[in-house]
């Protein structure tokens, strides 16, 4: 159905062009299909039906009274499809001037636009968008249009005299790159509005700013990379973060990542540092105690920690939640169960892992400006969460023999770090 290449697609991926590279549909959420009476073929229909819960897109096609043939599509239980499974079974008791040729249901957005073998969209062609001039409800606009090739689907919010309303459409692919939102792209009173692309059938449906990788993912990003997310829903204030799409479902936000072979990023560092975030965000960083802070206190999170020791061994670990409480507080550490855990090669009992066994939780975090009385991160050399110093710390150097193991049941005595990622997930 859908039928622009992957390798199209990829050009796209930019900053805020959300490109759906998999289709969504789950059985149970609701289907759009096209919804038309008596039109010459399904793919000249431009309404949209959102089907109650169960149902599925149909199409019918019957010769009227004239001879012609046309077309009904819209939303049926799937019962209604077993009306005539034959092809060309008259049905002419349900009408008395025309003869059904065919019902065929199937299950799929917009999928009746080629039903009973009727001609399909043009295989060269953009997404099917959603296209609403106006609408208060951006999920209420129910006319939809075939793109051409170098378009995608638009949707955009619009501020006029105080009124605040949505209007969607195909737009050019090169003018979806330099729409965005903040950007001076446009007429000055967009600016302050939501806008985004995407490139899938009726993925323009609604226009809520990224808060987080989740939503990244949900907008139908999947590759892992560097994408701009709006953690304090304005706008005009992206923050870069890496998000992780290969694991676990995909939808991950990094907080801290580390490869040995990239020493240069200092993790003995200020206070200050660990609050703001330091580092490249394509390589070792640190997100900042603050946006962890505001991201993981406004919806649950999950934490996800990967390991990989020098031996080539990994080690992952996924605690059902994650928060650290706001700077006043210290950035005090709140941690749940570990739900998950995974090594290659050894086996290992992450069972009496230390993150919690040491007493970690609901410790507040230190750095060597802003030390505890024995002085743990100047020892450890690094900003962590620590009591009595720890034998859990990702940020500890690389290769120097400091006071504590990186993680004490699995990477300690004589083996060292090759590369650490710390991710968090909305849990809902
Ligand atoms: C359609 O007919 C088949 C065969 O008679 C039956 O098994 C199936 O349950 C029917 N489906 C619906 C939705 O009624
Ligand atoms: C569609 O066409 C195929 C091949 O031409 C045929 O086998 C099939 O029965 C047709 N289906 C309908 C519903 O007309
Ligand atoms: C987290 O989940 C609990 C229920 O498990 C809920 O009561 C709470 O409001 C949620 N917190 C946030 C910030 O969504
Ligand atoms: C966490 O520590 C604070 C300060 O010491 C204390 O007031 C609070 O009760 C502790 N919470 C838990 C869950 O232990
Ligand atoms: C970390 O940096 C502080 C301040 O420069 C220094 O006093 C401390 O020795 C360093 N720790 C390590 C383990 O390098």
């Amino acid at each position: 159905m859908a039928t622009l290449s992957i390798g199209k697609l990829s050009s796209l991926v930019g900053l805020l062009i959300s490109v759906n590279l998999y289709n969504y549909v789950e059985a149970k959420e609701p289907l759009f299909c096209l919804s038309c009476s008596s039109v010459i073929s399904p793919r000249h229909c431009h309404n949209i039906r959102k089907c109650e819960e169960g149902q599925v897109c149909y199409t019918e096609k019957y010769t009227n009274y004239n001879g012609e043939i046309l077309y009904n599509t819209g939303c049926h239980s799937p019962s209604f499809c077993n009306l005539t499974n034959v092809v060309g079974s008259p049905l002419e008791a349900s009408s008395n001037n025309r003869i059904e040729q065919c019902v065929e249901c199937c299950h799929g957005n917009a999928c009746n636009s080629h039903g009973c073998n009727s001609t399909a969209y043009p295989s060269v062609r953009g997404p099917l968008c959603f296209s609403c001039q106006q609408t208060t409800d951006p999920s209420l606009c129910r006319t939809a249009r075939v793109c051409n090739e170098d378009e995608v689907c638009h949707i955009h919010e619009v501020h006029e005299f105080g009124e605040r309303f949505y209007s969607s459409s195909c737009l050019q692919r090169q003018i979806c790159d330099a729409y965005r939102p903040g950007s001076a792209f446009g007429r000055k009173r967009y600016v302050h509005a939501c806008s985004s692309c995407c490139g899938t059938d009726l993925c323009n449906s609604n226009c809520k700013l990224p808060v987080d990788c989740s939503d990244i993912y949900q907008n139908g990003q999947h590759q892992t990379g560097v994408y701009s997310i709006y953690p304090y829903k304005d706008p005009n204030r992206p923050v870069r973060v890496k998000c992780e799409g290969a694991v676990l479902g995909g939808g991950w936000t990094v907080i801290q990542s580390r490869a040995r072979d990239n020493p240069r990023v200092d993790f003995n560092t200020t206070w200050q540092a660990y609050k703001d975030g330091f580092g490249n965000i394509n390589g070792n960083h640190w997100l900042g105690n603050d946006l962890i802070h505001l991201l993981t206190t406004s919806n649950n999170y999950s934490l996800y920690i990967k390991m990989k020791a020098t031996d080539g061994n990994t080690y992952w670990a996924e605690y059902d939640s994650f928060s650290i409480s706001n700077e006043a507080d210290g950035y005090r550490l709140h941690l749940g169960h570990i739900s998950r855990t995974y090594s290659s090669n050894v086996p290992v009992n992450f069972g009496s892992d230390e993150f919690r066994d040491h007493s970690i939780v609901n410790q507040t975090f230190y750095t060597f400006d802003h030390d505890n009385a024995v002085k743990c991160s100047a020892q450890c050399g690094s900003g962590w969460w620590y009591r009595s110093c720890t034998t859990t710390n990702l940020n500890a150097p690389f290769n120097e023999i400091h006071r504590d193991s990186v993680w004490y049941n699995v990477i300690s005595s004589g083996k060292f770090l090759q590369f650490s990622e710390m991710l968090v997930k909305r849990s809902v």
